[in-house]
């Protein structure tokens, strides 16, 4: 516990000065007037998720040439709307945003538009005053039903490898309700496995009340203290950060690696995980895309301001591949990542 908070502050710090210098290199770059700024906004720059968008970022700007990406953390709401005065007052053109909230939406486009400043989504999509997904504004993500269902597929996969007698098991279904991403990964996981055909009556959910480990951990804490009689546990969990929070609970109160299987989603928060030496209940993980999240994006937002080319308003990214202990350091690399 001691060892994950320290491993958590140290993450943190490292995003920190990664912010920082990137802002820096930014400011140094900035004489050069034919070079297009574009910003990327982030939510949770703590997660390799998102260092991989921006590294990826970086990529296209690279190939396409004369283009800057200014990269920004935004935990919150005040830190996003003062980063887009922060870009406007640095001439940029755009960005690329992950909302640290969906209803700051049209907060988002209203600020964005007085600058006139394109705005390309990326991950969650902005929803408007009726709580309705705005979709009028570019939105690239991964398909959230699809890959939930997948994970709730390959939970069930792992318990009949293991010979679980389903009378002893249960699914600790961690969940974020209120991220529209988040509830529809982990209602497309939880279909599944009903679908596959375990028993809905001991589905138990608990809501997180943070996008993060110890928010995670806390919620699986309480849920399975109400459980004592349920001798092998499923994790289901919008990300690897909300499964791994699960595992650690159930390592917390005994539970063995045997007794338990989480898949998180990401693929890119699950490295540490997967590298441990011993297996942990935590078995895999699935990776999407967030290679191609940073780069499309880029480059749509790119070819917008450039050549007005106005991006899709939809581009799902699709086709996750399982990460397990065996083939994530080759699948890692099959995408540069
Ligand atoms: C959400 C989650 C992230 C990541 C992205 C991927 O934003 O919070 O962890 O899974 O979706 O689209």
């Amino acid at each position: 516990m001691k060892t994950s908070k320290r491993r958590f502050l140290k993450s943190i710090l490292a995003v920190s000065v990664l912010a920082v210098t990137g802002l820096y290199s930014n400011v140094t770059y900035a004489k050069d007037a034919d070079t297009i700024k574009l910003g990327f906004l982030v939510k949770q720059p703590e997660e390799p998720w998102f260092q991989t968008e921006w590294r990826f970022a970086d990529k296209a700007a690279q190939d396409l040439g004369g283009v800057e990406i200014i990269k920004i953390a935004v935990p919150d709401g005040e830190k996003t709307l003062n980063a887009i005065d922060n870009l406007a007052a640095n001439g940029a053109k755009g960005f690329v945003i992950c909302t640290p909230d969906p209803k700051l939406g049209p907060a988002i486009m209203a600020k964005a538009r007085s600058y006139g400043l394109k705005v390309v989504t990326v991950d969650d999509q902005f929803l408007n005053a009726a709580g309705e997904p705005m979709t009028n504004v570019p939105l690239i993500m991964m398909a959230a039903t699809e890959i939930g269902e997948r994970q709730g597929q390959e939970l069930y996969k792992e318990m009949q490898k293991r010979n679980w007698d389903v009378k002893d098991t249960a699914v600790l279904a961690i969940t974020a309700d209120e991220l529209d991403t988040a509830r529809r990964r982990t209602e497309g996981s939880i279909d599944a496995l009903i679908k596959s055909g375990f028993p809905v009556e001991k589905i138990y959910k608990s809501p997180t009340k943070s996008n993060d480990i110890p928010g995670a951990l806390d919620a699986a804490n309480s849920m399975l203290v109400q459980h004592p009689e349920v001798k092998n546990w499923l994790i289901v969990g919008m990300n690897d950060n909300t499964v791994l929070g699960g595992v650690r609970a159930t390592e917390g109160q005994g539970f063995k690696a045997e007794n338990v299987i989480g898949i998180g989603i990401n693929g890119t928060d699950a490295v540490n995980e997967l590298s441990k030496p011993n297996p942990t209940g935590f078995v895999g993980s699935l990776l999407p895309s967030p290679d191609v999240h940073g780069y499309r994006s880029t480059e749509m937002l790119y070819k917008w301001v450039k050549e007005g080319i106005e991006p899709p308003k939809f581009t799902p990214v699709g086709d996750p591949v399982l990460l397990n202990r065996e083939n994530f350091r080759a699948e890692l690399d099959k995408k540069g990542l």
